[in-house]
C-alpha cells in the first residue's frame, strides 16, 4: 500500500453524508488516504461489500474507482483516530427523545462520545472538522471538551456542513453550488480553514468555496433547511385552498416560479416533505430560538412543521372521505415508500405516517418501491394489521381498491394504467400524492383521481 500520502483524512460516521462525501474526496485526491470508520461493523462490512448500506445513482462507481487504493472502511476508531490529521464527524444528531428538549433539541449523545474519543486517542495536533449538522455555538462545546485533559495537543475546530441531497448525492458533490466553511479568526484557525479549503479545491472553484465566522457556518446549514421546507410547507398550504377554490397548485406555482425573485424550484405541492433532516433541523432551530427567548422567531419557524404534519393528515382525510368514509378491509396499493425518489431511505417519510394511519382504518395495505422495501419492513415490524410488500407494481395494485403515489420514483410515472385498472376493485381510486401522472388519461381511463392542489376528477 502506497503510505506516502500528502494527508491522512478520517471520517467517523459512514453514513448517508460520510460514505458518499469521503468517497468524493477519496475519488477527486488519490494523493491523500481517506478512512471512514463507523461503529456499526454491518454497515462498514456493506460499504465493503458490491451492495453498498445506502442507494445513490453513481456512488457505486466511484467508491469502486477509490477502495483499497486511497480509501478504507474500516470499524477502528482509534487506530483511524492516530493516523490522521484531519478528522471529519458525521455522526448521527437526530431529536432527542428524553429529558430537557425532548421533541426539539438535538440529541448531541453520538458527536460527544466521538469528541472524547478523539481526544483519549490523539497522539498529535489535528484538524477536527464539523460535518453533521449541529446547533450554533457546537464548536465551542467541542473544543472545551477537546482542551478539558490539558493534552498539550492542539485540536482546531471547523465547520463545513453538508448541503447534498439525498438521490443526487453523487451530483450534489460533485458540482456543489458552494462549499461553506466556517473558522475561528485566529491564526491557526485560518491556518486550519486554508488545508481544508485546499482539499476541496482539488475539483470545486475557488470562487464557490465561501468562509465565513464558524457561528455563521453552523447556523447556515439550518437556515438553509429551514428555507427549503418552507417553500415546501408554503405551496402545500396553498394547495388546500386550491382544492376549495378549483384553482391548480401546478398553474400558481408555474406562474409564481417564473418571477425570477421568487424562482421555480421548490415549488412543487406534495404529500409533505420528509427525509432525515428537514423536521428536526427546523426543530432543533425552534429550540434554539426559545431558548433565546425568540418566541415569535420560534413560532414562525414551527409552523413550517406544523403545516407538513397537516399535509399528510388531510391527505389521509382525503382519502377516507372520497372512499366513501371507510376503508375497513379495503386493499391500498402504496406505490413508494421513500422519502423521495432515487434513494432507499425512509427516515421521516410521509408514507410511514400514512401507512399507519391507514392501517389505523383497518385497511389492508400493499407497499410497492423499488429501493425501500428493507426499510419500509423494518419502520412497519411493531405495526398491527395485513400489510405485504410487492415490488412490481403491476402485482402490488392487483385486486386493490386505490392506489396512492407516494414517492416521485419516474417509473411510476411510465406504468400502464389501463393494465392496472384492469386488475383493480370498481370503483378505482387513485391518490396522487405527488402530482406526477397525467390526471385527465387516468381518469378517462376509468379511475377517480384525486391529485394533490388540483379538483379531483371523479365519475360519480
Ligand atoms: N442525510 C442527509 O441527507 C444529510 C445531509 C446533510 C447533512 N446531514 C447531517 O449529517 C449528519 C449525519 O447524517 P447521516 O444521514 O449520514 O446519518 P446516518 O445515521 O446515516 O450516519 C451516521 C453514522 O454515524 C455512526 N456513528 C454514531 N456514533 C458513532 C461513533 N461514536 N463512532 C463511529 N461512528 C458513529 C452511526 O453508526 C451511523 O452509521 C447528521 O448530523 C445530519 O443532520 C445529513
Amino acid at each position: 500500500m502506497n503510505e506516502s500520502f500528502k494527508k491522512k483524512i478520517l471520517c467517523i460516521g459512514a453514513g448517508y453524508v460520510g460514505g458518499p462525501t469521503m468517497a468524493m474526496i477519496a475519488h477527486k485526491c488519490p494523493q491523500y488516504k481517506v478512512t471512514v470508520v463507523d461503529i456499526n461493523p454491518d454497515r462498514i462490512n456493506e460499504w465493503n461489500s458490491e451492495n453498498l448500506p445506502i442507494y445513490e445513482p453513481g456512488l457505486y462507481e466511484i467508491v469502486k474507482s477509490s477502495r483499497g487504493k486511497n480509501l478504507f472502511f474500516h470499524t477502528d476508531v482509534k487506530k483511524g483516530i492516530q493516523e490522521s490529521d484531519i478528522i471529519f464527524v458525521s455522526v448521527n444528531t437526530p431529536t432527542k427523545t428524553f429529558g430537557v428538549g425532548a421533541g426539539m433539541a438535538a440529541d448531541l449523545q453520538y458527536w460527544e462520545k466521538t469528541a472524547r474519543q478523539i481526544l483519549e486517542c490523539s497522539q498529535s495536533p489535528k484538524i477536527i472538522v464539523e460535518k453533521s449538522t449541529l446547533p450554533v455555538k457546537t464548536a465551542l462545546a467541542m473544543e472545551r471538551i477537546l482542551s478539558s485533559a490539558d493534552s498539550g495537543i492542539h485540536f482546531e475546530v471547523l465547520s463545513n456542513p453538508e448541503f447534498l441531497a439525498e438521490g443526487t448525492a453523487v451530483k450534489d458533490l460533485e458540482n456543489p453550488d458552494r462549499v461553506l466553511i466556517g473558522s475561528s479568526l485566529t491564526e491557526s484557525g485560518l491556518k486550519a480553514r486554508d488545508e481544508l479549503v485546499e482539499i476541496y479545491e482539488n475539483w470545486v472553484p475557488r470562487k464557490q468555496i465561501i468562509t465565513s465566522n464558524i457561528w455563521s457556518s453552523e447556523l447556515s446549514k439550518l437556515v438553509a433547511n429551514a428555507f427549503l421546507a418552507q417553500r415546501i410547507s408554503s405551496i402545500n398550504a396553498i394547495s388546500d385552498l386550491c382544492e376549495k377554490t378549483d384553482a391548480d397548485v401546478s398553474e400558481v406555482a408555474n406562474a409564481i416560479g417564473m418571477d425570477s425573485r421568487i424562482g421555480d424550484r421548490f415549488l412543487k405541492a406534495s404529500v409533505g416533505f420528509g427525509g432525515s433532516c428537514f423536521k428536526k433541523d427546523i426543530l432543533n432551530l425552534v429550540y434554539l430560538c426559545r431558548n433565546y427567548g425568540l418566541t415569535e422567531v420560534a413560532d414562525y419557524w414551527e409552523s413550517v412543521v406544523r403545516i407538513n404534519e397537516y399535509q399528510k393528515k388531510r391527505f389521509v382525510l382525503n382519502m377516507l372521505k372520497a372512499m366513501f368514509n371507510t376503508l375497513a378491509d379495503k386493499k391500498i396499493c402504496l406505490l413508494g415508500f421513500a422519502f423521495k425518489a432515487d434513494t432507499g431511505d425512509t427516515r421521516e417519510t410521509p408514507a410511514l405516517y400514512i401507512a399507519n394511519k391507514l392501517l389505523e382504518e383497518n385497511a389492508k395495505l400493499v407497499i410497492s418501491d423499488p429501493k425501500a422495501l428493507k426499510n419500509a419492513k423494518k419502520d412497519l415490524k411493531e405495526a398491527k394489521g395485513d400489510i405485504s410488500y410487492v415490488e412490481d407494481p403491476y402485482q402490488a395494485a392487483k385486486g386493490c381498491h386505490a392506489i396512492a403515489i407516494l414517492t416521485e420514483w419516474a417509473l411510476y410515472t411510465e406504468l400502464d394504467y389501463r393494465k392496472i385498472y384492469d386488475s383493480m376493485e370498481k370503483p378505482a381510486f387513485l391518490f396522487d400524492g405527488r402530482n406526477i401522472v397525467s390526471h385527465q388519461e387516468i381518469y378517462e381511463i376509468g379511475f377517480n383521481v384525486y391529485p394533490i392542489g388540483k379538483p379531483a376528477l371523479k365519475h360519480f
